[in-house]
């Protein structure tokens, strides 16, 4: 069931608490709607690539209340500082190395080294946030391969029964997503073209904008940075072979497994949502147990499953 409510204090409370429980609020900034979750919390964001339909894990941005959160999760440099404090709030997303002590969990950033970072210019959004008292992480609240949404109206009809709440706070202003600027390479790139323009921030930064790699403008969830384990994984097993662990889903594995063997189960009970939340964190103890050889149980493509066998046959690729 989900909630339409208009935004207010009231109902802003609620949605914080429902974050904080684990569930999804889609809300709306200055740009479109975004759909919202706990970005520490592996499991809520499971959830939001659940509610998208969306085929791969792709990295979301995390919405901060303010610049000392942001420096709390990124490495920013002083030039991504400037950009910060020029258009701050506001519709500029920041990519830069996720700091150690962060607290955006690896399936928002899908694996990747970075985090995306921006504090909204809406006083619903920034009201939720500050509620939450932790960074939410929210792609925009449309299904996976539909237009964004700029009112309530157009999330309901993407996502009603999907989400436990919406927050209606009238139609969005710029309607054009945030613009992307990475500090991860020697020089600041443009990653998607949104509602700042390029030139006011050229301007700030006083230095021209590179333009992005190919793939990773294309399809920024699937670069070679991406966290790959040691380990060889041998997909759609149905038994474990001598020497290997296994990645398991629904039980069946483990059962086959010698006693002894490492055996991790992505979701006991066959729990596609569940599995997404786990992946990342079970290829690193994988890796982190030293398992050089990993079996890992067929996983039904439907629902997050698409998504799950998309990264689990990257990570099992030949590495270059
Ligand atoms: O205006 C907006 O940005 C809206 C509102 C809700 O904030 N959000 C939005 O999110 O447009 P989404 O998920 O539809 O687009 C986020 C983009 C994706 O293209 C994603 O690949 C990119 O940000 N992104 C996120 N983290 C990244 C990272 N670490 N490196 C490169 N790209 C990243
Ligand atoms: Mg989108």
């Amino acid at each position: 069931m989900t909630i339409l409510a208009s935004a207010d204090s009231g109902s802003i409370a609620r949605a914080a608490e429902i974050l904080r429980e684990g569930g999804l609020v889609a809300f709306p900034t200055e740009t479109v709607y975004g759909l919202g979750a706990d970005a520490t919390s592996a499991w809520a964001v499971a959830r939001i690539y659940d509610a998208k339909g969306r085929p791969s894990f792709n990295p979301l941005i995390a919405h901060v209340a303010n610049i000392a959160a942001a420096r709390r999760e990124a490495e920013l440099p002083e030039a991504a500082i400037k950009l910060a404090e020029a258009f701050w709030p506001g519709p500029l997303t920041i990519v830069a190395p996720a700091a150690p002590g962060g607290s955006v969990c690896e399936l928002a950033r899908a694996g990747l080294p970075s985090v995306a970072l921006r504090i909204p210019d809406h006083p619903v959004a920034r009201a939720l946030i500050e509620a939450l008292g932790r960074p939410v992480a929210a792609p925009s609240a449309n299904r996976s391969g539909h237009v964004s949404p700029v009112t309530a109206a157009h999330v309901a009809e993407d996502l009603s029964g999907r989400v436990d709440m919406i927050l209606d706070g009238g139609r969005t202003t710029a309607g054009l997503e945030s613009t992307i600027v990475s500090f991860c390479d020697a020089e600041p790139t443009l990653l998607r073209p949104g509602a700042v323009a390029r030139e006011k921030i050229e301007k700030v930064l006083g230095a021209r904008l590179a333009a992005p790699e190919r793939a990773e403008i294309m399809a920024p969830g699937m670069t070679a940075s991406h966290y790959a384990p040691n380990a060889r994984l041998r997909l759609e097993a149905h038994e474990v072979g001598a020497g290997e662990a296994a990645l398991d889903f629904g039980g069946r594995l483990t059962a086959l497994a010698a006693p002894g063997a490492i055996a991790l189960d992505l979701s006991p009970k066959g729990d596609l949502v569940e599995a997404a939340a786990n992946l990342f964190a079970y290829l690193r103890e994988l890796d982190a147990r030293g398992a050089d050889k990993v079996a890992v149980a067929h996983i039904p493509e439907r629902g997050l499953g698409e998504a799950i066998n998309d990264r689990l046959r990257r990570a099992a690729a030949p590495k270059v």
